[in-house]
């Protein structure tokens, strides 16, 4: 295994040592891993979490996502707060006490409207809180010194099934599939039905076969542990409590496919869990469950590294996140050839969802037929949800597949709920007539986020929401993603002023079906969902806030003034004021 620190650590490192990434840093990072400046350069821009400019002392990025973003009851919790700290959004203040600025979803969605300060996370922001964290920067007291329980984060699981009811004796999954061998294990995997659970569903024991099968020098097992689709925190629970399960199903994939090195790559927002997690990885390599020879079986030598990311979604993207694991930027690679087979540095690499390789862990100890006895023929066992937005229990929920939508409503006390999202913005937007429909890979599919919009909420105010943050998340590598993104989120924010024209629904659709067939990557595939799922469920959204079907959005005439005063060509005939 390398040994070298990883370049992202390096750069973390130098951004919370010099609140930003100075340039002769940057050439003394590009020295010592021998790398074109350029490309440590192209590192630091692509990483949100980077800045070539200094941010403040406190460094407060307050998330944006519809549920744990920062409207509060109409009350924009980051403007009060720049005001109430004297400065504005995006820029640090002139004495660099602090900046301020928002940031895609930090998974704490079911917490209400949080921030992240210097980093760590702060949850369930109101007026009062907000106005003593505005003390304690004034006072510029250190973050360590704020009261402890302002940065404890409760998982609320309010149902338990397969996977989190029990804990597996550390250890037992191994112990079972060293007794029957590799081979055995794999069929079981695959007789159970198991499919990843990030959210395309891919048969794991496939996945698991096509990497054993292919030829390579050295095999690796990565997690996915990006979990950054708005609305989505049951990884934070499983790597907060059941970290265990994960390495066990992590190291069982190891001895199945031949790899000896794993990786988690962890999102940057969830750093506060990784002290948590190296002292858990030490205590298995101290039982003799990771390292060499684990569980004194000769030739099996595995071990697990984490990688913290520096936020980017798109780095969840099984490719992207190979090459962030590589240290570059996170732009998705062209497939095929898929990681199986060319992953990690070339060679076989299994990535796989947190849940996923929990499950495996589970199935291996009980048998396939516990798993298949839940859920339904073509989607087996069960999945993990994340409740959030307007219900009166949000938290984490684990159903067998083939619940339906109203089931999961009617758990959460979501009362008179408008529509749903499913699977995060990237997913589905259903509405009532859709409420009997099951979460299932043949029915509705999810990586498990539930995102509920109750009869209060605006749902142009959620599209753009939506909009803004794919527009913000695009890597900018293929062009119908980078452009059409960005012209969705314009769009929307013109119909929203009230400047959109019946045409614009037409641009809607155009723009969202380029969007969708001609991107590169998963991302832009799905971008512009949720805008063609409103066309289709709740078509009054968008022309309700058009002021006539002939407004113009787009002023020509006034654009037009100086080039006809310069040219003094008037060209009377394209005056659109008097086609009105
Ligand atoms: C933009 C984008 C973001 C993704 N984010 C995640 C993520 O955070 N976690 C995850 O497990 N899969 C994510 N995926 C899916 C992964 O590419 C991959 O399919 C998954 O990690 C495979 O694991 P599984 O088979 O266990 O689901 C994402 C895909 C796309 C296109
Ligand atoms: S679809 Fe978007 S995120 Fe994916 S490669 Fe293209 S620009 Fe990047």
């Amino acid at each position: 295994m390398e040994t070298r620190e990883h370049l992202l650590h390096r750069l973390q490192a130098i951004q919370r040592q010099f609140r930003h990434i100075p340039p002769q840093a940057m050439q003394q990072a590009a020295t010592d891993y021998q790398l074109p400046l350029s490309q440590v350069a192209a590192v630091v821009a692509f990483y949100s979490f980077f800045s070539t400019q200094p941010r403040g002392r406190f460094d407060i990025l307050f998330s944006n996502c519809t549920s744990c973003g920062y409207l509060v009851e109409g009350e924009n919790l980051l403007q009060i707060l720049c005001r109430q700290l004297q400065t504005v959004p995006g820029k640090t203040r002139a004495d660099d006490l602090v900046s301020i600025d928002e940031t895609s979803c930090i998974g704490m969605c079911d917490h209400g409207a949080s921030m992240l300060v210097n980093g760590i996370p702060i949850t369930g922001l109101n007026l009062e809180k907000l106005a003593r964290i505005a003390q304690r920067v004034t006072d510029a007291i250190p973050v360590q010194h704020w009261p402890v329980e302002w940065f404890a984060i409760v998982d609320t699981v309010h149902r338990r099934d397969l996977l989190l009811a029990k804990h597996p004796v550390p250890g037992s999954a191994l112990r079972q599939a060293f007794s029957q061998g590799a081979g055995e294990t794999l069929a079981i995997i695959r007789r159970s039905g198991l499919r990843g659970r990030g959210g395309a569903g891919f048969d794991t024991g496939k996945k698991w076969q096509l990497s054993r099968d292919t030829s390579g020098n050295t095999r690796y097992v990565v997690c996915n542990a990006d979990e950054g689709e708005p609305g989505t925190f049951k990884d934070r629970l499983l790597l907060h409590e059941y970290a265990e399960e994960l390495f066990e199903g992590m190291t069982l994939c190891a001895f199945i496919i031949g790899a000896t090195q794993g990786f988690i790559y962890l999102r940057g927002e969830y750093r506060y869990l990784l002290p948590q997690l190296q002292s858990a990885l030490k205590r298995r390599r101290s039982r003799g469950l990771l390292g060499a020879r684990i569980l004194k079986q000769r030739n099996f030598d595995f071990d697990i590294a984490i990688v913290v990311g520096a936020g980017a979604y798109i780095c969840g993207e099984e490719s992207a996140l190979i090459e962030s694991l590589e240290g570059k930027p996170g732009i998705p690679r062209i497939r095929p050839p898929f990681p199986v087979t060319h992953g990690y540095l070339g060679q076989p690499t299994v990535v796989n969802n947190v849940e996923t390789f929990i499950a495996a862990a589970h199935i291996t100890v009980h048998g396939a037929d516990w798993f298949k006895a839940a859920g339904t023929t073509a989607s087996a066992g069960t999945k993990i949800l994340s409740v959030s937005g307007d219900c009166g229990k949000p938290g984490i929920y684990e159903y067998p597949f083939g619940v339906t939508i109203r089931q999961v409503l009617d758990d959460c006390a979501a009362v008179a709920a408008q529509a749903v999202q499913i699977g995060g913005p990237s997913g589905a937007l259903l509405g009532p007539a859709a409420f009997d429909r099951t979460l299932a890979f043949d029915d509705v599919s999810t990586g498990g986020s539930v995102l509920v919009f109750g009869q209060q909420h605006d749902l142009l105010t959620i599209h753009r929401n939506f909009a803004r943050f794919f527009a913000h998340e695009s890597c900018g590598f293929c062009t119908p993603c980078r452009v059409g993104t960005q012209l969705l989120q314009n769009t929307l924010d013109n119909i929203a002023a009230g400047r959109g024209a019946t045409a614009d629904i037409e641009e809607l659709q155009q723009l969202g079906k380029i969007v969708q067939r001609q991107s590169h990557c998963g991302l832009g595939h799905t971008a512009a969902n949720h805008v063609l799922d409103s066309l289709r469920q709740f078509p009054q959204v968008f022309p309700n806030r058009m002021r006539s079907p002939f407004t113009a959005r787009f002023d020509l005439d006034q654009a037009l003034a100086s080039t006809r005063r310069i040219t003094r060509q008037n060209d009377a005939a394209a005056h659109l004021d008097q086609h009105k």
